[in-house]
């Protein structure tokens, strides 16, 4: 008897079989773009690691978002760039400041664009910590938690009442879900999503970002409170702890080299999951096209369909445009 020959190959023959019996969708309803926004007018500042990126006023902000509607992406996060910082992150929290005057503007131009609000200090503290610094009784500097906790949920007010739909904390802070969830509640914000950077990892893959965002810690590195690079299952407890205070959407970062997180986090809970497809990871693909050595349409589009593969619900991606162009 013949064993016969198993032809899997038969459904991939044409692209009507292989679209048929794709497992995995890729669609800009699943695109967040993080943007920038400064002070000032007319300010269109190119990031130079992050080709087709700008540090943009809100003027500007709001005429980049123009497409975004009609091109089917779901939404923008916002990082902030205040005039001035002190050592408690103060500005974060300014109902004045960059973040909440282009919540309100682009709340006002375009109903239906999910806003997010990125919550985190080291875009407004002088030393570039996440959190307020203070000296431990071993004589050691490192942010002071608990200091920061009230410091994230007065942000997360301010960027509520500007109209965020969502606030996204990004500081790996011990109980900063629980503290922004209460703040919210006590002040009738209980529509306001928020969104858990829950598994973020120290990565060099932020290198970039830290140049577009000014952001950049003055000394040390973020390792005392960003996860290490060769934990899982630590990552698995954080996302437990976030979820059981209050967040509704977990997010794993960065996104491609920690496509094993993205699963075991989508396979083990049950709310909606993002992956940040992080600026190194964008800059990376940017130069290697650049210098034609890769098909760059081609890999974006491999790289989001595999982070989606992986689990992930949303793909933050600063290709959401150039991707939501080449799906249509
Ligand atoms: C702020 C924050 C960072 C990123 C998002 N929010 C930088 C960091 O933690 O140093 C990185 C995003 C990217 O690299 O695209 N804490």
């Amino acid at each position: 008897m013949s064993f016969p020959i198993h032809r899997p190959r038969r459904l991939r023959r044409t692209e009507t079989f292989r679209r048929l019996v794709r497992e995995t969708q890729l669609s800009p309803a699943n695109f967040i773009e993080p943007l920038f926004v400064c002070t000032g007018e007319g300010v269109r500042r190119p990031i130079p690691a992050m080709p087709g990126c700008y540090q943009l006023s809100v003027d500007e902000l709001v005429a980049e978002c123009r497409d975004l509607p009609a091109l089917g992406i779901s939404g923008v996060i916002l990082f902030g760039l205040p005039d001035a910082k002190d050592p408690d992150g103060a500005a974060a929290a300014d109902p004045q400041g960059p973040v909440a005057t282009a919540l309100t503007a682009l709340r006002r131009a375009y109903p239906s664009l999910s806003l997010w609000a990125d919550v985190c200090l080291c875009e407004y503290t002088d030393h570039g910590h996440c959190g307020p610094l203070a000296t431990g009784p071993d004589g050691r500097v490192d942010v002071d938690n608990d200091r920061a906790l009230p410091r994230l949920a007065d942000a997360a007010l301010a960027y509520a009442a500007a109209g965020a739909d969502v606030v996204a904390p990004s500081d790996m802070m011990d109980g900063r879900i629980g503290a922004i969830r209460s703040a919210l509640d006590r002040a009738g914000r209980t529509d306001t999503v928020i969104v858990s950077y829950a598994a973020k990892y120290a990565s060099g893959f932020y290198g970039p970002f830290r140049e577009a965002a000014g952001s950049a810690p003055a000394f040390g590195d973020r390792r005392g409170y960003q996860m290490d690079p060769a934990n899982r299952l630590e990552a698995l407890r954080e996302v437990a702890f976030d979820i059981e205070e209050g967040a509704d959407i977990v997010m794993v970062k960065p996104a491609m080299a920690y496509l094993d997180v993205v699963h075991q986090v989508k396979t083990r809970f049950e709310v909606p999951v993002a992956a940040y497809n992080v600026s190194g990871e964008f800059a990376m693909i940017k130069a290697a096209a650049a210098n034609g050595w890769i098909d760059e349409t081609r890999i974006m589009l491999e790289t989001l369909f595999c982070i989606r593969r992986a689990g992930a619900d949303i793909i933050l991606t600063y290709f959401a445009k150039a991707a939501a162009r080449a799906l249509a």
